[in-house]
């Protein structure tokens, strides 16, 4: 499908979506909150006064909902893009595989984690399977991240695509947490192949 296409499908997809609509009256930045909103209402993964770190942040709509949701926490953020400011959340922009940037997420925070949340993908190519894979590459990561610096008690919440890379990821947060959950939230896409993995308490 040719380059324009893609994004004349991708403009009227918007305007026919009531998230999309929804967030604009709500003042977020995407309509991508919602998803971090079901999560949380079902898994009730937020709490006050915590350690949280939001991968993937840009826009910020995630970071909004946890600003909001999480009064006293301490939150760090990070995307390869920058974000407009948001109360309370400080933000890092650069790129989460770098191991640089995974030392500094952590040195932000005097204790261990309480949560980590990623929402992160990478720029869709139109290769549905491709892109599958590499948005995997980046949740593997994101767990390994999650192991080493959450609280036994901690969360990891992220975004996983079905496809070749879906198995290896269940496998490995089984393998390391106690309570592993897939869900599909109401607002995500139903013709996307994302889908969330919810996971607490590190064995
Ligand atoms: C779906 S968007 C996130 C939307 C966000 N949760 C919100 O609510 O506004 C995915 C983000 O992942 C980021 N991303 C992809 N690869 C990354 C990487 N290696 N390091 C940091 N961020 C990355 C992209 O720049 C993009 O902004």
């Amino acid at each position: 499908m040719k380059k324009n296409k893609i994004s004349k499908n991708w403009i009227n997809k918007q305007r026919r979506d009531i998230y999309v609509r929804k967030s604009k009256l709500e003042g977020y930045r995407s309509r991508a909150i919602y998803k971090l909103k079901e999560i949380d209402e079902k898994f009730k993964i937020v709490k006050n006064g915590i350690n949280i770190v939001d991968l993937g942040s840009a826009p910020g709509s995630w970071s909004q909902y946890l600003s909001e949701k999480s009064k006293n926490s301490k939150i760090l953020s990070i995307d390869l893009k920058e974000v407009k400011e948001i109360f309370n959340v400080s933000h890092l922009i650069g790129d989460f595989l770098d191991e640089n940037n995974q030392s500094k997420l952590t040195n932000f925070f005097k204790d261990k984690l309480d949560l980590v949340v990623s929402d992160m993908a990478v720029n869709t190519t139109g290769n549905k399977d491709l892109d599958a894979i590499s948005t995997g590459e980046l949740s593997i990561n994101a767990m390994n991240f999650s192991v080493k610096n959450l609280k036994k008690s901690g969360s990891f919440v992220s975004k996983i695509f079905m496809g070749s890379t879906f198995n290896e990821i269940v496998q490995n947060c089984k393998i390391n947490f106690k309570e592993v959950k897939i869900f599909k939230p109401p607002s995500s896409r139903k013709d996307s192949k994302e889908s969330f993995i919810i996971c607490k308490k590190i064995r």
